[in-house]
């Protein structure tokens, strides 16, 4: 008898980026990006259950496609054929993130899948090897395998895990229209200077091999934004509000529609979203960012 389990449920958390900068382009068409990423409270659920063959994937969420253009897929597809001989899968997402809002969900369920399914058909597959697989799904894929916070860089897919010794809550603003990240990119005025926390976050966290991402050595930035916020104008309107109510710091998260204020407490979040709720439309939530 087999000893791996049926079925596995698998949390499958968001991220923002607390700071992204991107210094140049690629020869492969891709940007060379310097970003610290931070899981956050907002999860989706992952459920995979072993059948007899092929993928099947299901979702409570319209909006999200179900055939081999969905992230999970392609990362059970990669897997499966990685390891042939350990049967199909159904996959189950039951979604809270909203797709196209610059919050990871795609890449985080892939994540997800690799290490639900390296459990679920017992492969064995260590970490760097999910992270290998991770990079060819997506550029913040990696990132997910480990998540929690660290700092990427590459095209995204070189991940250096750092910890945070502040708490962080944000105040997410949800606009509710999807961003196509190519096409932010692809808009992106590229300029030779780099923003004072690039050299900082640089030199606290990698130059000097500290692991700490110490008071101070964040600065709020995403070189994205100025893209972005010529592409959909209410953006930079909506951030306006968002840095009204949270002095500390908001920003666009990767290349967007969602927005984050950051706050210290969850008392000073939930006092920035009510503020909000009286002036904007867009759903808000408080999330804490994950310790
Ligand atoms: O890697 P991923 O498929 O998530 O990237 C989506 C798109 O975002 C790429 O096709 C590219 O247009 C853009 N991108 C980029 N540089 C990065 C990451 C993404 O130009 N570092």
């Amino acid at each position: 008898m087999s000893k791996n389990p049926s079925s596995i449920s698998v949390s499958s958390y968001a991220k923002v980026n607390l700071f992204l900068d991107v210094r140049g382009r690629r020869p492969d068409g891709y940007h060379e990006i310097l970003t610290l990423m931070h899981e956050i409270s907002l999860h989706d659920r992952l459920t995979f259950t072993a059948i007899p063959r092929g993928i099947r994937l299901q979702c409570d969420s319209p909006e999200v496609p179900c055939d081999s253009s969905n992230l999970a897929w392609r990362a059970a597809g990669l897997l499966k054929r990685r390891s042939p001989g350990h049967g199909g899968v159904h996959i189950r997402i039951e979604k809270r993130i909203p797709p196209g809002g610059g919050l990871g969900g795609g890449s985080s369920n892939a994540a997800a899948t690799l290490r639900g399914l390296n459990r679920l058909w017992g492969l064995g597959l260590r970490r760097e090897e999910l992270e290998a697989l991770a990079a060819r799904i997506g550029s913040d894929v990696p990132f997910f395998v480990r998540g929690r916070a660290a700092v990427c860089r590459g095209r995204g897919e070189i991940v250096q895990p750092v910890r945070l010794e502040e708490r962080y809550y944000y105040v997410l603003v949800l606009p509710g229209f999807p961003v196509s990240t190519p096409d932010v990119y692809a808009n992106l005025r590229m300029t030779l200077t780099s923003p004072k926390g690039s050299a900082r976050l640089q030199h606290g966290v990698m130059v000097m091999g500290e692991t700490n991402a110490r008071k101070g050595a964040i600065m709020p930035y995403n070189r994205l934004e100025s893209s972005a916020f010529r592409l959909y104008p209410v953006l930079r309107r909506l951030k306006k509000e968002v840095l009204a109510v949270c002095p500390q710091g908001a920003l666009l998260s990767g290349s967007g529609s969602s927005l984050f204020g950051i706050c210290r407490t969850r008392r000073e979040a939930w006092g920035a979203r009510e503020k909000l709720s009286r002036r904007l439309k867009a759903k808000l939530m408080v999330v804490q960012g994950r310790p």
